[in-house]
Parts: C-alpha cells; sequence; structure tokens
C-alpha cells in the first residue's frame, strides 16, 4: 500500500496573510507531494514497501546506504505532523496542563518562546524546531534537514519548518519574522497538548523499543564498518 498525500486540514486559503495560499499550494501540493511519490518509487518492491512510516525511519536512519529513503520516509513524516502544528485559531499561549508544564520546564512562556525562537532563528541551514517530549520532561531541539525527534528516543509535540520553501515565497529571507509570526498567530497549541496520544499517559515502553531498535542498528553500522576495515587492511 503506497503513501498518499494526507489532505492539509484547513483550506489553503486559511492560513493567510500569515502563509499564502502560493505558498501552501508549493510546500503543500508540490514538495510534500515529491516526498511521497519519491518515497513510493523507492521502497516499492523492497522489504520496506508495507512497512509504517515510523518504522521505515527507523530502520534507515544512520545508515548511509539507505540515506535517500530515510530523507524522504523523515520529510513525508515531518510535513504530515507540521500541518497539524499550523492552524488559523494558532498562536499565543497554550492553557491547562501543557502550559504548566512548559512553565514548570522552561521557567516561564516567555522563555520558551525566546528560546524555541533562537534555537529556530539558529538552525543553520534547512531543518525544523521542535518542541519535544523526553521522560516526561519537555524541551527543545533542532534537526537538520530530514532529520526528527523520532530518531532521538523522543516524542514530537510541536514543530515550525524552517526549510526555506516554508517562507520565502512571504517573508524571502526573513525566518526570524515567519517564526514569530509562528509562535505569534499559527502555532497549534491544541493539537500539541495531545500529543503524542498518550504521552501524558506514558510512551516509555515505545521510547526504550525506539531506543533498542536505534541501539541495535548503531551496533550493526559499527560492525558494518569493522568489517570493512578489516577486508581493507586483510
Ligand atoms: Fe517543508
Amino acid at each position: 500500500m503506497a503513501f498518499k498525500l494526507p489532505p492539509l486540514p484547513y483550506p489553503e486559503t486559511a492560513l493567510e496573510p500569515h502563509i499564502s495560499a502560493r505558498t501552501l499550494q508549493f510546500h503543500h501540493g508540490k514538495h510534500h507531494k515529491k516526498y511521497i511519490d519519491t518515497l513510493n518509487q523507492l521502497i516499492e518492491g523492497t522489504a520496506f514497501a508495507g512497512q509504517s512510516l515510523e518504522d521505515i525511519i527507523l530502520a534507515t536512519a544512520d545508515d548511509l546506504s539507505q540515506q535517500k529513503i530515510f530523507n524522504n520516509a523523515a520529510q513525508t513524516w515531518n510535513h504530515s505532523f507540521f500541518w497539524q502544528c499550523l492552524s488559523p485559531d494558532g498562536g499565543g499561549r497554550p492553557d491547562g496542563a501543557l502550559m504548566d508544564r512548559i512553565q514548570a520546564d522552561f521557567g516561564s512562556f516567555d522563555k520558551f518562546r525566546q528560546d524555541f525562537s533562537t534555537a529556530a532563528q539558529g538552525q543553520f541551514g534547512s531543518g525544523w524546531a521542535w518542541l519535544t517530549e523526553d521522560g516526561g520532561r519537555l524541551k527543545i531541539m533542532t534537526t537538520g534537514n530530514a532529520g526528527l525527534p523520532l530518531t532521538h528516543g523522543e516524542t514530537a509535540l510541536l514543530t515550525c519548518d524552517v526549510w526555506e520553501h516554508a517562507y520565502y515565497l512571504d517573508y524571502q529571507n526573513d525566518r526570524a519574522k515567519f517564526v514569530d509570526t509562528f509562535l505569534s498567530e499559527l502555532a497549534n497549541w491544541k493539537f500539541a497538548q495531545h500529543q503524542p496520544e498518550g504521552a501524558a499517559a506514558g510512551k516509555e515502553p515505545r521510547r526504550a523499543q525506539q531506543r533498542g531498535q536505534i541501539a541495535a542498528r548503531m551496533g550493526a553500522a559499527a560492525q558494518r564498518s569493522e568489517k570493512k576495515t578489516s577486508q581493507q587492511q586483510g
């Protein structure tokens, strides 16, 4: 079963004037679609066909020979997640339990906002800024290119795409203004507070499983590297 481009959760004009319909037409209809089409082509007839997106991502991360599959699978996941992190009614501050957790883990919402903004602006080149949950604690992380919290054993709550294709048509090179607008007008806190399904109820078994898979994969990569070295020496 091939992966399909999920529809946007709102009309293309819904985020205007902050994100134009034209940006969404390109970002969703061209960029996101291209990642999915390429992923489907790459995995057709391989052992990855029929696997879940998360399993493909975990199986190909840190494996240079599978980098194309990883990049397209991770960008497929990242964009499907990102559309839900935007809302015409977004921005401002979360409420309830998520606000309490942000205040507890960052000191205040303003401090979180400042740190998230600095991280998003400081990500060199293409990438993503994330609010994540790690072992019950909220954190900010950035990833380059197609990177995502899943392969670090962390759970994504909210993300901002800082690839230029996310903002160039509307903001040109002013990433700072785009990130500020994301936080002020678009961030979908209602979505974030329900991430992941059951995060608050404890995702430790899944995280432990992910970490186990990552450790196993890194061990296998190290073995491959040792084998290669001994073959070269032999
Ligand atoms: Fe993007």
